[in-house]
């Protein structure tokens, strides 16, 4: 399928992503602590097939074969997580040396393989420590997100000019604390909706603490959007999308806009807000980018009996789906990031996620034949450069994920990755969609003309 490459921007950032649980291993090396994932993962029953993150992909040793890897796809640019209790073991309090030296390290070798880093302080590793004071149910969770974040962008901000303050601050709240699907496995709407205003707190903060520490930062956040549509026109259904819209949407997008939180999901969840004076201004730091996670798009029903937003997903019939079950439509990315252009007025947008999982087999010669991903990463990228033909000011896509890795609740069955990763010994194998995706960043010629 072609793809309308000369739509993209000749300094546009070809990358893939990666978060530090899913990949790094080493939990107890180097004087980690502990996170939520870690104690998630190792409670039986929460995780399928009973994995965790212990070893993961190893990245933790095999980062330079890794930075090698990111060369061999052309890509110039890589979104990596750092992970908390590797870097403030306590929660608060002291650095770790040992485990800046790592990141340290590893954008060291991005950059001298003209990689540029893109991280993220946030993807869902709370430290342990932290959770059993109360986690981001309390509002210093937020404060201490803020010094850890001051401690990262102090060692790496020489360096470092792209930062994420949180990755998917709706799956932390919502599936972490509401559905129990993650860590730390709550089912509390009130905790919910405490933790989520935390989350954004501690956004806003960390956000100002990074600009602190290191002038000409570029400060992001992440989202996993969704585009919804009511599966029927009846009144109920239709305003069941309204209220999953605002679960999903704008419960995240209005307070960090200076629009404080959407007064209709503030009557659905019928909770308090931890409110104080001057956390709204807080949480609506002018942010450098919008960072735009998609994977599908969704039809929902009301559902009266089933947990706020009491709106089901009603799968739609005959469309493809990934291993995930996940509806496969490129339309909702275009929709998405038009719609951050235009109703929320973003300057600069990344998509900092976009993947598919699918049930790879290694063939006899050792190779890696993936058409269904493939194809994926073509219609998304085809939408993508539709969007910014529509005037989407998108600067840079990152490939979920460089590796297959820990898929969460999910463990090691599903492999999102573009390049294959074979558990026992650790090889790692690109995929055909690695190749095509190569492929792709040679024909914009962004790699060179970026060198040139
Ligand atoms: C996103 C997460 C990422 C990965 C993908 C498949 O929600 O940010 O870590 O698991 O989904």
């Amino acid at each position: 399928m072609t793809i309308d490459l000369a739509a993209f921007p000749q300094d546009f950032l070809w990358g893939t992503a990666t978060s530090a649980y899913q990949i790094e291993g080493a939990v107890a090396e180097d004087g980690r602590s502990p996170s939520i994932w870690d104690t998630f993962s190792h409670t039986p029953g929460k995780v399928d097939g009973g994995d965790h993150g212990d070893v993961a992909c190893d990245h933790y040793h095999r980062w330079r074969e890794d930075i090698a890897l990111m060369r061999e796809l052309g890509t110039n640019a890589y979104r990596l997580s750092v992970a908390w209790p590797r870097v403030v073991p306590g929660g608060d309090g002291p650095a770790n040396a040992r485990g800046l030296d790592f990141y340290d390290a590893l954008v060291d070798g991005l950059l001298e393989a003209g990689i540029t880093p893109s991280v993220t302080l946030y993807h869902w590793d709370l430290p342990q420590v932290l959770q059993d004071r109360g986690g981001w149910s309390g509002r210093d969770t937020a404060h201490h997100l803020a010094a850890y974040a001051a401690v990262v962008a102090e060692r790496l901000g020489d360096r470092v000019r792209h930062w994420t303050t949180l990755n998917e601050p709706l799956c932390s709240a919502w599936i972490g604390h509401l559905e129990g699907l993650m860590a730390p496995g709550l089912t509390d709407l009130t905790t919910a909706v405490r933790a989520s205003y935390h989350l954004l707190l501690g956004h806003g903060l960390a956000t100002q603490a990074i600009r602190a520490a290191s002038p000409g930062a570029q400060v992001g956040i992440v989202n996993n959007l969704s585009s919804i549509e009511a599966a029927t026109e009846r009144p109920e259904d239709v305003a069941a999308a309204r209220r999953m819209d605002g679960h999903t949407n704008r419960w995240w997008l209005d307070p960090v806009h200076g629009r404080g939180f959407p007064a209709d999901m503030r009557e659905v969840y019928g909770v308090e807000l931890p409110e104080r004076e001057g956390d709204l201004a807080t949480m609506a730091q002018p942010l450098d980018w919008l960072g735009l996670n998609y994977y599908f798009p969704s039809a929902v029903a009301d559902d009266p009996a089933g947990p706020a937003p009491y709106a089901a997903d009603v799968p739609r019939q005959g469309v493809p789906r990934t291993a995930m079950g996940w509806e496969v439509d490129a339309a909702g990315i275009e929709s998405l990031l038009l719609r951050l252009t235009h109703e929320y007025g973003a300057r600069r947008l990344y998509v900092t996620e976009n993947g598919s999982a699918y049930p790879d087999v290694v063939r006899p010669d050792g190779t890696v034949d993936d058409p269904e991903r493939t194809r994926y990463l073509e219609q998304h990228l085809a939408a993508c450069a539709s969007a910014v033909r529509k005037g989407a000011p998108l600067a840079g896509y990152f490939a979920w994920s460089l590796l297959d890795n820990f898929e969460w609740a999910y463990g090691y069955d599903k492999r999102f990755g573009l390049v294959h990763v074979d558990y026992p010994t650790q090889r790692r194998t690109v995929k055909g969609s690695g190749r095509r995706y190569a492929e792709i960043i040679r024909q914009h010629g962004g790699r060179e003309r970026r060198a040139a």
